[in-house]
């Protein structure tokens, strides 16, 4: 189910305690991203995302209110991976631990081309790795797996979002932390790559975005892969 809503209101409509085997989610991190302007015009392709140039205090309520939501519908020892760059780190990690999240790791994802920023332009972000309950934390499935995860980021003249992920990102998460069959949440669905990748991997999966243009990009590629197989 992909839902043109609030992540906030709609999961407090649709979704029940305890009834998520898996988040997977990329908020916003405030930082007012609208995109690369390496474009021909210097103008970025993307109006800036919603809720990503409010006030720290803002910024700081919205993201209580998504992660309580977050908390109280993931099931008991199942994992939530929270998309995040280095910039927001610190109060990200902090506010997971206070809703109730034990957090367990720090992913780097590597994405391997360079981006924007000047002394050290930037190749990675962070992925917060965290579980409901460490008493029945669920293991990832492969033992060898380590805490770098080395993805191509998607050229910004490529990118159907500002903040695209790449499908590989999403379906690695997904394929560690669920099986097949399970319900697979992302709050900020974005383009939708965490959607299509849970539905490639026979998940069920529930969305939000609040952004029409954004969801409805989203819901073109759910459609063209379920058209596909
Ligand atoms: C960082 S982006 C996610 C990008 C996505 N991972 C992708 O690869 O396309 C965050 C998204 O959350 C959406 N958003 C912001 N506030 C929201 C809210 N309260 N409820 C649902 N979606 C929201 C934005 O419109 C934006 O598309």
């Amino acid at each position: 189910m992909l839902y043109n809503e609030d992540c906030v209101e709609g999961c407090k409509k649709y979704i029940a305690n305890d009834s998520v085997d898996l988040i997977v989610t990329d908020p916003p991190y405030n930082l007012g991203f609208g995109g690369t302007k390496q474009t021909k015009s210097k103008q970025p392709r993307f109006s800036i995302i919603a809720n990503d140039q409010l006030s720290h205090r803002d910024y700081q309520r919205f993201t209580f209110q998504w992660l309580h939501q977050a908390y109280r519908v993931l099931k008991p020892g199942r994992h939530i991976y929270v998309c995040i760059d280095w910039r927001m780190y610190p109060h990200m990690v902090l506010w997971m631990r206070r809703v109730g999240f034990i957090v367990k790791n720090c992913i780097v994802w590597d994405k391997e081309r360079m981006g924007m920023g000047w002394q050290y332009r930037y190749r990675h972000e962070f992925i917060i790795f965290a579980v409901k309950d460490a008493t029945r934390n669920r293991r990832v499935k492969t033992r060898t797996s380590t805490d770098v995860w080395r993805y191509p980021r998607i050229p910004g003249n490529k990118t159907v979002h500002p903040t695209e992920k790449p499908l590989d990102l999403m379906s690695k998460a997904i394929q560690e932390s669920s099986e097949e069959g399970e319900r697979v949440l992302d709050l900020f669905m974005g383009s939708g790559p965490a959607a299509v990748a849970a539905l490639t991997l026979n998940r069920e999966f529930t969305g939000f975005e609040v952004d029409l243009s954004h969801f409805d990009t989203a819901s073109k590629r759910v459609s063209e892969l379920s058209f596909n197989r």
